[in-house]
């Protein structure tokens, strides 16, 4: 923590001012600043990046200060700022020094002068003090790139946050404001690359004449020092080049992709390199000629050294099509058994771009082994910013706890402390998949994840404290209780995710062959995705063990092996992770396994509740905008929430037989299902799979018009109405609710939810506050459908008024 970050500043009130979320955390919004500043700013070089570096520096100052820097060619007698850049060194860094009147800036690079500037920006931003400035920094890796999953015609495979910032119907955009304003963003945290389209990729953007349109975003995004980074199709000697062959070793293949590397080099000189997918969920590698992961970065990688460009070999290849009766199969082993064999074989520029986990992203999945594994291949780390399994940006979760406990885990390579971070030496890679939404990502709260992103690529040592804790400031100013409670919500909420979808290192029970957002906890079963958690009704987990499962943790240094491989050290996180136990096992914490699963769940959703209580309590402290976005996000989060609590806690139910010691699972006072209501119109319907609708079916109107009505039988009193409603995306239905004879709500059901079906992705909750209900009161719950929506209901639920 920084104790004395807020003191040294007051920022000023913004709280009338309405703000979108674009700005970020590069507001810079007024603050009280005590400290010595020059009045005058005077700049060596004119390259572009410096120009930028320069600007920012005049719009950051004015915005917090009120000051508008004097340019000066030479120095004035009284100080300046000086940006300047020494040329030695082949790192971004920078150096910041107050010296007499003066502030020097002082990069290695023009990118460095750039990060300088931006440093000195957050300094005055956090409220620290210029005085005594002296400080000295250079970043972690060299590469510290996103990558975005952008598809050419506009779409963005796994974004949350809208439609590409770089492409539209098979073109770059014609106004690139946002890709400017978006390289600036990154930048401002040290970023320096960004692939443009997906990794999925489209052979088009390696076509001759399709060239111009990358030009256009590679200018866009160089003032910024954020080189272009293209994602390429293995094919594309074949399908763009003509020729008869792809084979990485056929010499025409090799000029080919020379030639064409050299052709795009000759239009963008900064190019950062290629990132190449291949052999893996569909896409053609070199398997195709029985040719190596090795061939094929090589060839690339070669046509690129010239140049400087690196070649990112992403290795995320597996095996889609494994049996799931073949207790031996692991996808977890994939990366290493892949890869192992090659290491050494790889040209010095072709990078191994690995996940964090041996799976996919999940909630919490180990360390991949493969970083432990390779000596004289460079593995880059790759990150996910983009919330896949994680929400989708429905839902507040910050990743950076997460990302820091990948970057400092020990693999105890030969015996010796080993943390991940001091093997990613290749690179942090983030997915970042930003898009056309104002806030950038759909949700102003899941900015903190490029933010944190960007921060520990730059420095791994910060700790997420300090990062959620600067975002915040920087985000939504300095009011004590706001960064409280920002903080809160930020450093818990991956624990929460977890502990509401898969604690125990189940992973994600999502819908995996699907939309990766809502529950369903069999979808990763019975199929050759290899995500098996093994839950039957005899117990649950996948046993990766040496002795009796698949040897997954053999791959792993003896110590950490040894560490997995026993049940007395194995950490409960990670148990069904790696092992395959009875419900009735008792963890470290003292808890069954079974009960475990029941309580987190619990535990996760009631923790969303108090996001919700604890950001109402700040109603007139955040502008009122982002206050609102925020509000809602949270509750629909904490509705989503208690959905997945009540599927995945009935779903082991049900496998299990055994019942919740504190008797909550199956139980809902306040409940009441609308299959038990009196029907007009609406049927009753199976929801599939059963666990994502209470008791496992919901209501769907046939008709133009159909009402459901519940005759309340508790107590009298104030209460909330909860109706858990299903808005899929392939209408927008009108719901209208009342009491007796009275109207209380209405409300349409337009959200962009990520299915067409009743399910768990499409369940909804709306709220209606403050309702003073007597024994015998009748509500009605209209529905009105609209084109594929079903206007479809599951429940409604009574509880008592929350103030
Ligand atoms: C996940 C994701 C895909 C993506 C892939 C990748 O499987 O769901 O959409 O293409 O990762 O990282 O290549």
């Amino acid at each position: 923590m920084r104790p004395a970050l807020i003191l040294s500043a007051s920022l000023l009130s913004f709280a009338a001012r309405a703000e979108s979320g674009y700005d970020a955390w590069l507001r810079y919004q007024p603050v009280e600043y005590r400290g010595p500043l020059p009045a005058a700013v005077v700049v060596e070089g004119d390259s572009p990046i410096v120009a930028s570096a320069r600007d920012e520096l005049i719009r950051g100052v004015r915005g917090m200060l009120g000051r508008t820097l004097r340019v000066e060619s030479r120095a004035p007698a009284e100080g300046a700022i000086f940006l300047r850049r020494t040329g030695s060194g082949s790192s971004d860094g920078f150096e910041l020094k107050a010296q007499g009147g003066s502030i020097q800036v002082v990069g290695t690079t023009d990118r460095g002068v750039l990060y300088g500037v931006f440093a000195l920006l957050r300094r005055i931003a956090l409220g620290e003090s210029l005085a005594n400035l002296d400080d000295k920094q250079s970043p972690f890796t060299n590469v510290r790139w996103v990558n975005h999953w952008d598809n050419l015609d506009g779409s963005i495979e796994r974004g949350y946050g809208g439609r590409s910032l770089f492409w539209d119907n098979l073109h770059a955009r014609t106004d690139l404001t946002r890709v400017r304003d978006y390289g600036r963003l990154l930048a401002s945290l040290g970023i320096n690359g960004c692939s443009i389209n997906n990794v999925n990729a489209n052979p088009r953007i390696l076509a001759s004449d399709f060239l111009p349109e990358i030009v256009r975003i590679a200018d866009a995004l160089r003032p910024w020092g954020v080189r272009t980074v293209l994602s390429v199709d293995f094919g594309s000697p074949q399908t763009i080049g003509g020729l008869s062959t792809f084979d990485p070793l056929d010499p025409a293949v090799a000029d080919w992709w020379k030639a064409k590397v050299d052709e795009i080099y000759r239009a963008i000189p900064d190019l950062g390199g290629i990132v190449l997918k291949a052999d893996s969920e569909g896409r053609v590698g070199p398997s195709a000629y029985g040719r190596t992961h090795a061939d094929a970065a090589n060839v690339i990688a070669r046509a690129l050294k010239p140049h400087g460009g690196l070649l990112l070999y992403r290795g995320f290849v597996y095996d889609h099509h494994m049996d799931w009766n073949n207790p031996k199969n692991d996808r977890a082993r994939a990366a290493v058994e892949n890869f192992r064999e090659l290491d050494g074989k790889f040209e010095a520029d072709a990078v191994l771009q690995i996940k964090n986990g041996p799976i996919d992203f999940q909630v919490r999945e180990p360390v991949s082994p493969l970083f432990g594994d390779l000596e004289k291949t460079k593995p880059s780390l790759e990150l996910q910013i983009t919330q896949e399994y994680m929400g989708q940006a429905r839902h507040a979760v910050f990743l950076v706890p997460m990302w820091k406990e990948t970057l400092d885990f020990d693999l105890r390579v030969r015996g010796e402390t080993t943390p991940v971070k001091s093997l990613a030496k290749g690179g942090i890679i983030g997915v970042s998949n930003a898009g056309l939404d104002e806030n950038w990502f759909g949700n102003n709260l899941s900015q903190a994840n490029l933010y944190g992103f960007g921060r520990l690529a730059w420095n791994p040592d910060l700790s997420p404290e300090d990062i959620a804790e600067e975002w915040a400031l920087l985000t939504f100013g300095d009011n004590p209780k706001v960064l409280d409670v920002v903080d809160r919500i930020l450093l818990t909420s991956w624990r929460t995710y977890e502990n509401y979808t898969g604690p125990l290192g189940l992973q994600t029970l999502t819908d995996i062959t699907g939309n990766h957002y809502g529950v369903a906890v069999e979808a990763s079963e019975r199929n050759g995705w290899g995500q098996w958690h093994r839950a039957d009704e005899e117990g649950v987990g996948m046993d990766r063990t040496v002795a009796t499962g698949t040897g997954f943790i053999g791959q792993y240094w003896p110590e950490v092996a040894r560490f997995y491989e026993s049940l007395e050290t194995c950490p409960d996180d990670l148990i069904l992770f790696m092992h395959h136990v009875p419900y009735t096992h008792v963890l470290h914490s003292g808890k069954t396994v079974i009960q475990y699963i029941y309580n987190s769940h619990y535990d996760g959703a009631e923790a969303v509740e108090s996001y919700v209580n604890e950001w109402r309590l700040l109603k007139g402290l955040v502008d009122e905008r982002r206050y609102n976005e925020i509000l809602a996000q949270l509750e629909y989060q904490a509705g989503q929430a208690e959905v997945w609590r009540d599927s995945v806690t009935n779903w082991f139910f049900h496998a299990s037989g055994i019942a919740d010691a504190k008797g909550r699972v199956g139980r809902y006072p306040g409940r009441y299902e609308a299959e038990s209501a009196q029907l007009q119109g609406y049927k009753v319907t199976d929801v599939t799979p059963w666990e994502a609708a209470s008791g496992g079916k919901a209501v769907a109107c046939a008709s133009s018009n159909c009402s459901a009505t519940f005759s309340y039988a508790g107590q009298a009193g104030w209460f909330d109405l909860r109706v858990e409603y299903f808005d899929q995306n392939n209408g927008a239905a009108r719901y209208r609710a009342w009491l007796n004879d009275q109207f209380i709500d209405e409300w349409t059901a337009a959200d962009h939810l990520p299915t067409q079906k009743i399910d768990g992705s499409s369940s909804t909750r709306r709220t209606v506050r403050g309702l003073a209900l007597r024994p015998g009161d009748r509500i009605r719950i209209e529905g009105s459908p609209d084109g594929g929506e079903a206007a479809a209901l599951d429940y409604i639920e009574i509880v008592e008024q929350k103030k």
